[in-house]
């Protein structure tokens, strides 16, 4: 039989909440389709493991983690015992970096019988793919703190774009679209006051969309297209972004869809030179935490994404059937959809439609 190895870490908060959801579903998901799963679980990339050891993660963790058909991952951060960026720096970024996951797909769909915040949009009106750079751009550690404490305290935080990093993830964008029905990409843009780097972003989408004339392109300054998405979500098909940009249009987009709890990503390397990690959008949610009360769709959806990116693309699409299925019923979806189902009923329930 088909056989896949993936590490499973589930990190802080209610990532460890939503994580044993996600392998419920995988577990049933394999049993039904012909195919198994073997976990590698991970104790690292968490707060506890910092708490212990004084960082996040061991130093041979590429080692330990050696070479899965990919990781499954839930969420990292716990501020109150760790700041974020040391927490974040220390895990997630590296893997993201480290594999060359220069992509992160994290699509927003809005779903049969799931309540809209935007007042009259139904199935349909939100169906849309954010392309993220995943490895350069403004999250870049070139820069500095100078004469701290001092009230000539200066910090500079440079943005780093190479013609490289741009172009690939472009092209992945571009990839898609064309794959789409719609054939529609928009790039976020904010060339009218990013003055160097966000034209050059511009340049390089103008230069990729003449390989794709069938792709319909166009492009938005960041603050116009925040509220382009709130009030006509139905324009966007695939929506391509810097690093920073593509993180505020993936949280923004899916809370139009009812909440950010749902969502899942990809953090993809293409070329297959390292595992791909797929993980919910979401963070660790330290304010719910504990409490059992977790949507785990996000995480549930990512493995549905994560067997896709392995070759099992029918099992994927039944795990896309299931959760439709269960968000669409109040009683089986979690409070942040307004429904009544705590997380273990939530994902027990996608794991029972399952067929
Ligand atoms: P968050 O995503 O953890 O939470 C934001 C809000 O959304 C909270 O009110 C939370 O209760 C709610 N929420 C999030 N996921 C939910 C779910 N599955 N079900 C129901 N409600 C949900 O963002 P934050 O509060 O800014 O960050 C908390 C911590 O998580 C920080 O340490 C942050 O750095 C980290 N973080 C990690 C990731 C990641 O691991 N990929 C992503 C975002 C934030
Ligand atoms: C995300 C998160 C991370 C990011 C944080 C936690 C560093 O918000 O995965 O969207 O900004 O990429
Ligand atoms: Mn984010």
């Amino acid at each position: 039989p088909r056989n896949y190895t993936i590490s499973v870490i589930p990190g802080d908060g209610i990532g460890t909440e939503v994580m044993p959801e996600g392998i419920r579903v995988l577990e049933k998901a394999a049993s039904l389709y012909g195919f198994t799963i073997e976990q590698q679980w991970h104790d690292f990339a968490c707060c506890d493991y910092y708490a212990k050891h004084g960082q996040m993660m061991p130093d041979d963790w590429k080692a330990r983690i050696g070479s899965p058909d990919a990781i499954f991952f839930g969420a990292v951060g716990w501020p109150d015992t760790v700041p974020d960026h040391i927490s974040l720096w220390g895990s997630l970024l590296q893997f993201r970096r480290e594999y060359d996951q220069y992509v992160n797909l994290r699509p927003a769909r809005l779903m049969p019988g799931v309540p809209s915040p935007l007042a009259g949009r139904g199935p349909g009106s939100i169906d849309m793919w954010i392309v993220r750079e995943n490895t350069e751009g403004e999250y870049s550690s070139v820069g500095g703190r100078m004469y701290p404490g001092t009230k000539r305290e200066i910090v500079i935080q440079e943005t780093v774009m190479s013609r490289h990093g741009v172009d690939r993830v472009l092209r992945y964008a571009f990839d898609l679209a064309q794959s789409r029905d719609a054939r529609h990409l928009t790039s976020a843009t904010k060339s009218n006051g990013i003055a160097i780097t966000m034209p050059f972003w511009d340049e390089r989408v103008e230069e990729m969309a003449k390989a794709y004339p069938e792709v319909r392109t166009d492009k938005y300054h960041i603050d116009i297209l925040t509220a382009q998405f709130v009030m006509n979500p139905d324009r966007f098909d695939v929506v391509v972004a810097s690093n920073l940009f593509g993180d505020i249009l993936s949280d923004l987009g899916p809370a139009c869809t009812g909440t950010i709890g749902v969502a899942p990503s990809g953090n993809i390397n293409p070329d297959r030179t390292g595992p791909s990690l797929f993980e919910p959008v979401h963070g660790s949610a330290p304010d719910i935490a504990g409490k059992g009360i977790a949507n785990p769709i996000g995480q549930i959806w990512s493995a549905s994404m994560m067997l896709e990116h392995l070759g099992e693309v029918e099992a994927g699409k039944a795990i896309m059937r299931a959760i439709e299925t269960v968000l669409a019923d109040p009683k089986l979806r979690t409070a942040d959809l307004k429904g009544e189902a705590d997380t273990v009923t939530c994902g027990k329930a996608v794991a029972d439609a399952l067929s």
